[in-house]
């Protein structure tokens, strides 16, 4: 979900929905407004950021204080009446909240014996009750009224309170979900993440876990949740306002997946050393020699970057030679793993804030392990939690469908291989230098892959009414064959499943007719005999064939319907390249079938909700 608020001496209304179309891609299900104007007005709908602003374009919004949300329903189906804010019985007091009150249903049957009426199925709407109720029963003021609710709650938060009777005022709180505060003269912007606030000012305080803010126009004091002053640090943001706009592209997908080449450069950027055989990363440097000795790494993560983690696996095990497992955050943190002092734990993610990657982590370093994160989002509750880590540098991704922050992703894995094998002695020096002279030139080859993108909208329009489709690949392009059905799914509503080309045929080959496109991975690295072997038992059975293959491969296009081609890489870098048709291919059918492509259904960019 998303969260923004103003206060100040502008028109907060229009500032709280510019900044709800920029967290939109957070959640997109419902959305509401909460204005200071003669008395505290709230406003909301189901649906989009667009259909909340048609519902209140008529109505007077102005006012200085304002807040807005955008939501992902978690309790309660998306509807108008489980939209935030949610309000206090007295209609007093309204919230807004991103995350999870998990003990909300104890304390909602004890405000229901109170007498407490709830208008929605919703934690929030417990939250804002339980302040009223403390108030109601102590008669101390709101500020303390908050505090002393949010230690009677048990979850993750980041909220904002209006109330009429304090309308100068807006408190904000969070606990393991992310509130950044932009500092102005005279006015604070208040966001969970940076992309608001970004056009008004570069000022900025990452509000901590169980921190309180209370916020007037001229003053902002922090507090800890049991009652401790804190100091604000206030950090420059080194976001560009151009970073958060479409570009001249239809959608912000297609110019994320044209972003590759640069993003992929700058994850390299200062870190590898081609000449001598050198890769650096500062971020973890002070474990270079527990990265030595090591006996095994574990990857977690979520969705798109569990694929990256999956490419690392290949990478790290074949270069550096060290064990690795890859765990799906949420089953590792509810399975008791077995971790010890000795353990990496690499988490990630491109938020930084994915709900089961955080618990994971914290399971993680109680158990002793040091954690790395790669995370895209500089500041983000990931990279704080971690003892160390390496930044994708990717830019801000919009698109709700992860594009080149999989790739910065698989990136700075790659470097991690490499950067393993060489403090534990596992590559020659002269190995290095090819291999790290063949990585600083993807970025040029990724640009070459676009030259196909005419030939893969062709293929699309063939394959555009097709109900499901497979994805196969082996060894590091069987992840790459698992991202390439996510995306299809994510964005077209097509059915597609990824596979290890050799495992087809213990199942997924009963599916295989002339209506099911199988999608390979087949170029010409050290399984290419066996991915040929298993193109022609999909031939063999009426499939269509649509193959990824190098340069200039003639049998592979001699069997398949289509090809596209990549350039000639060593294997370590099939993933980086392979992956880009795979994008463009799902964008395109996606775009002919009018999917909402940035927007899909039911989907949200951070999932900070367990
Ligand atoms: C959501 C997004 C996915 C993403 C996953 C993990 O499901 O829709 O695109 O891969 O979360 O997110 P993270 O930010 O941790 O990489």
């Amino acid at each position: 979900c998303g969260i923004v608020g103003y206060i100040g001496f502008r028109d907060a209304y229009p500032i709280v929905i510019k900044g709800l179309h920029r967290l939109e891609y957070r959640g997109y299900d419902s959305a509401g407004v909460a204005v200071q104007n003669n008395g505290l007005k709230v406003y909301k709908k189901a649906g989009k950021v667009s259909d909340l602003e048609n519902f209140v374009k008529d109505i007077d919004t102005d006012g200085t204080v304002a807040m807005g949300h955008t939501r992902w329903a978690t309790h309660g189906a998306p509807s108008d009446r489980n939209s935030h804010p949610h309000s206090s019985g007295d209609r007093k007091l309204t919230i807004i909240h991103n995350g999870i009150i998990e003990n909300y249903a104890v304390v909602k049957e004890a405000l229901l014996a109170k007498g407490h009426v709830f208008k929605s199925d919703t934690d929030t709407e417990v939250l804002i009750h339980l302040v009223e109720d403390i108030r109601n029963e102590t008669n101390l003021d709101l500020n303390e009224c908050v505090r002393l609710a949010l230690n009677r709650v048990v979850g993750a938060y980041a909220i904002v309170i209006m109330s009429v009777d304090d309308p100068d005022q807006i408190i904000a709180a969070r606990k393991g979900s992310p509130m950044v505060i932009g500092v102005g003269k005279g006015e604070y912007f208040i966001a969970s993440d940076a992309t608001p606030i970004v056009e008004y000012t570069k000022n900025v305080i990452y509000l901590n876990d169980n921190e309180i803010a209370y916020i007037k126009r001229d003053d902002l004091l922090i507090k800890s949740i049991d009652n401790k002053v804190q100091t604000p640090y206030i950090q420059k943001l080194e976001l560009q306002l151009e970073m958060l706009e479409k570009g001249g592209y239809d959608h912000f997908m297609l110019k994320e997946i044209y972003e590759q080449p640069r993003s992929v450069g700058d994850c390299l950027r200062g870190r590898i050393y081609p000449d001598r055989g050198l890769v650096q990363l500062g971020g973890i440097k002070e474990y270079a020699e527990k990265l030595k000795n090591i006996d095994r790494i574990i990857i977690v993560a979520c969705g798109t970057s569990w694929h990256a983690g999956l490419v690392g696996e290949y990478l790290i095990e074949e270069y550096a030679r060290v064990p690795v497992e890859v765990e799906y955050a949420s089953e590792f943190r509810y399975r008791n793993p077995i971790i010890t002092e000795k353990d990496v734990v690499i988490a990630i993610s491109q938020s930084g804030e994915t709900a089961d990657t955080m618990a994971a982590i914290e399971l993680a370093k109680e158990r002793g392990a040091t954690i790395f994160g790669i995370c895209n989002v500089v500041g983000a509750s990931i990279p704080r939690l971690s003892h160390a880590g390496v930044y994708t540098h990717a830019g801000p991704e919009i698109g709700v469908a992860s594009t080149k922050a999989f790739t910065a992703q698989v990136t700075a894995l790659t470097m991690l291989a490499f950067y393993t094998a060489q403090q534990r002695g596992a590559i020659t020096e002269s190995k290095l230098i090819e291999y790290l002279t063949e990585l600083n030139n993807i970025p040029a080859l990724i640009q070459k892959t676009f030259a196909a993108n005419d030939h893969i909208k062709t293929i699309s329009e063939e394959y555009k009414d097709a109900s499901n489709c497979l994805f196969l690949g082996r060894g590091s392009s069987f992840p790459v064959a698992l991202e390439g059905a996510l995306k299809l799914k994510e964005i077209s509503y097509i059915h597609a499943e990824g596979y290890p080309a050799a495992e087809m045929k213990h199942g997924p080959i009963a599916l295989i007719d002339a209506d099911m496109p199988v999608v390979f991975i087949a170029t010409q690295n050290s399984s290419y005999e066996k991915v040929i072997s298993n193109i022609q038992e999909v031939k063999a059975r009426g499939g269509r064939v649509i193959a990824i293959v190098t340069e200039g491969d003639t049998i592979v296009r001699d069997m398949a319907e289509h090809t596209i081609e990549i350039p000639e890489v060593s294997e370590a870098f099939v993933p980086l390249l392979a992956t880009i048709p795979l994008q463009l291919l799902s964008y395109h059918i996606a775009v002919l079938r009018g999917c909402n492509v940035d927007q899909p259904r039911n989907l949200a960019k951070s999932v900070t909700v367990e």
